[in-house]
Order: structure tokens, then C-alpha cells, then sequence
């Protein structure tokens, strides 16, 4: 079985050849330079620029793969969810193109397709659920911080998620303060290696609350105080540094705690992560130290499936053709409000 998959949720245009549980090809184009200047994601910006790059990433994609079209068995996009306007572009080309090839159409959860990423790994990238194990799986974005228990394959359970701010925009808000450019996360990451996690004291919301809840707006918000009272940190690059180290070991050290502990009350043995702040550095050993600690595998998706791609939608999608799962008809619409239950 072979299929093509279009993700175009936010600020990614991307397509993936999959076939047999295997990548042959995810090619992504990222917009991140063209949303650096506004600080964020400009949803009518996004839609155009997916418009522009759709055809040609999804081209190569099949280029790199060495199929046309013809030999196509499925076509695969993400629903939801995901900026309306962005989402229309993939899933209704998508769309159009199943019904060209007189093919099956699939239309896939973003965040469900997260939820297994973790399992595709190598290079290429190859799906095993030989070895699935129950888990609970920490997603953590731009967007969207969560933590689900997947019981077993396509079955899974939200146990809480953020109200308020997503991990990744805590690191692109407090970045933005620090006057560091869009999408800031990366950068901490970067400057965090060269400064000391206890030098600044920051607060670690609901960590200690018995929910699987997150907040980071008053994380936020104690970092602009620190800011406005100390501006002269911001001058001195070692003190940059240090505040970086310090905001994301605040930050890691609720995300870690919290997926931990719903780890053993939910008697798993294995824990997962994935989404664009799981290729942060002091996350994944944080989360390695722990889980270890715990007695708990870990399974962390692997880089270039952290952030938004493809390949991850085509894999959900094949595993869904394979086990029967109803198909949306042809003319489904997206559903960019589209929570994981
Ligand atoms: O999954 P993703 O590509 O897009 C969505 O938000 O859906 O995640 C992007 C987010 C951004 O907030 C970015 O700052 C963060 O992931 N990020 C990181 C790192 N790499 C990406 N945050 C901290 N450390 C990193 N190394
Ligand atoms: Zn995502």
C-alpha cells in the first residue's frame, strides 16, 4: 500500500510517500522566516504561503520516493486540528486528488498522529509497533502541551493539558523579552548550555497540583517582572544565559514532574514524548534521568518527526486503512476546532 500524505496545520507545508509502515520520503517546508518578523504565526500569511509551496513540496516528496501518482493506493491530509485557513489548503487538494485517482481519502488528528511518532524511527523512518507498549505520551508545541495515555494502538485517553499558555510559546514569549528572535525556543535551548539552571529562582505552576493540568502564563508573566526590575541582565551575556538556563529548567522540570508521576498512576510502564519542544536538549535528558529513575522506558520521537511533517500523518493513516477504521467521505470538511478525547 502506498499513500501520499499533506500536512499544512500551522506554519509547515509538508508531504510524505509512505509505504509499508516505511518514509520514503517527508519533505517539509518550513515558513518560519516569513512569521520571524510578526513574532508569531500570521494565519492569512500561512495560507498563502501553503498555497504556493503545496504543489511543489508534495512533487518532490513523490520525486524523492520514486512514485507517480498513478501508483497511489490512498491520499491522507490533516483535519485537525490547526488553523482553518491552513488546514483548507492540504486537506481539500488532498481531497481533490483522491477523487481524481478514484482512491481513498483519509483524514487524520494532528495530535493523534503526534501520539505515535514516538514509534517511527531510523533513516529512512520505519513504523514499529512490534514492541508497543501502553504509554503515556507527553505532546508538547507551539501550540498544544498534553499529556495522553495510550492504552493500546488507536486507543487513548487526554489526561489534561494546558489552560492557559502551550510550553513552546512560553519559550517564544519569554525569548521575545529577552529580546531574542521568533521562534525562541531553540535559541534558549542553545544559550541554556552556557548558563547555570539555579541562578534565577522561577516559579513551577501546578506542580504539585494532583491534575495533569499545565499553566505557563504566570511563568510568563514572572519573567517580564524579572525583566522590568532587572534590566541590566539583559546586557550581560552571561546573565542572558543564566536566565535562559533558568526559565527553561522551570519549564522542563513541570513537564517532566507531571508526565512522570501520571506515568505511575496510571500503571505504565513506558513514556513517550513528541511535538517541536521535544527536541529540546534539557528536556530529553530531564526526561531520560527520570524515567530511568523510575524504572520507566522512554521513548522520544526521533528530530525530524518532532515538529510538524507529513510522515507522521501517513503512518497514522496506512495503520488506519489496514485495521478498517470508517473513512471520511469525500466531501468531509476540516475541523480545525478537533480535540483529542
Ligand atoms: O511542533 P512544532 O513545530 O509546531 C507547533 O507548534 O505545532 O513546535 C514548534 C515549537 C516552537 O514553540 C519552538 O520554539 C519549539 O517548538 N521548539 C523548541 C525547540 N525546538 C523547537 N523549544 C525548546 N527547545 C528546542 N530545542
Ligand atoms: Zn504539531
Amino acid at each position: 500500500m502506498t499513500l501520499l500524505a499533506l500536512e499544512t496545520s500551522c506554519d509547515e507545508t509538508s508531504a510524505a510517500v509512505v509505504r509499508a509502515g516505511k518514509v520514503l520520503s517527508n519533505t517539509v517546508s518550513s515558513q518560519i522566516k516569513l512569521h520571524e518578523e510578526y513574532g508569531g504565526v500570521v494565519p492569512e500569511l500561512a495560507a498563502r504561503e501553503h498555497l504556493k509551496n503545496l504543489l511543489p513540496v508534495a512533487q518532490a516528496a513523490l520525486r524523492e520516493a520514486g512514485v507517480s501518482p498513478a501508483q497511489l493506493d490512498a491520499v491522507a491530509a490533516t483535519q485537525g486540528p490547526g488553523l482553518a485557513i491552513a488546514l483548507l489548503i492540504g486537506f481539500k487538494a488532498a481531497q481533490a486528488m483522491a477523487f481524481a485517482l478514484n482512491k481513498p481519502f483519509i483524514g487524520i488528528n494532528h495530535h493523534e498522529a503526534h501520539l505515535y511518532s514516538p514509534w517511527i524511527a531510523g533513516t529512512p523512518p520505519v513504523a514499529d509497533f512490534s514492541n508497543f507498549q501502553p504509554n503515556v505520551s507527553l505532546i508538547v508545541s507551539g501550540g498544544h502541551t498534553m499529556l495522553v495515555l495510550v492504552a493500546s494502538e488507536l486507543n487513548h485517553r487526554v489526561l489534561g493539558g494546558t489552560i492557559d499558555d502551550a510550553a513552546g510559546e512560553c519559550f517564544d514569549k519569554t525569548g521575545k523579552l529577552m529580546g531574542l528572535p521568533y521562534p525562541a525556543g531553540p535559541i534558549i535551548d542553545q544559550l541554556a548550555e552556557l548558563g547555570r539552571a539555579d541562578a534565577y529562582d522561577f516559579p513551577r505552576p501546578l506542580i504539585h497540583d494532583a491534575n495533569d493540568d499545565f499553566s505557563f502564563s504566570g511563568l510568563k508573566t514572572s519573567v517580564r517582572y524579572f525583566i522590568r526590575d532587572n534590566p541590566a541582565v539583559l546586557e550581560d551575556r552571561q546573565k542572558v544565559c543564566d536566565l535562559c538556563a533558568s526559565v527553561q529548567a522551570a519549564i522542563v522540570e513541570v513537564l517532566v514532574k507531571k508526565t512522570i508521576r501520571a506515568a505511575k498512576r496510571e500503571g505504565v510502564s513506558c513514556v513517550t514524548a513528541s511535538g517541536g519542544v521535544t527536541c529540546n536538549r534539557a528536556l530529553r535528558n530531564e526526561l531520560e534521568r527520570a524515567c530511568k529513575r523510575n524504572g520507566l522506558s522512554l521513548r522520544l520521537a526521533q528530530k525530524s518527526l518532532c515538529t510538524d511533517n507529513a510522515g507522521m500523518i501517513g503512518i497514522l493513516a496506512e495503520r488506519k486503512l489496514r485495521a478498517h477504521v470508517p473513512l471520511p467521505s469525500l466531501d468531509a470538511e476540516i475541523q480545525p476546532g478537533w480535540a483529542l478525547a
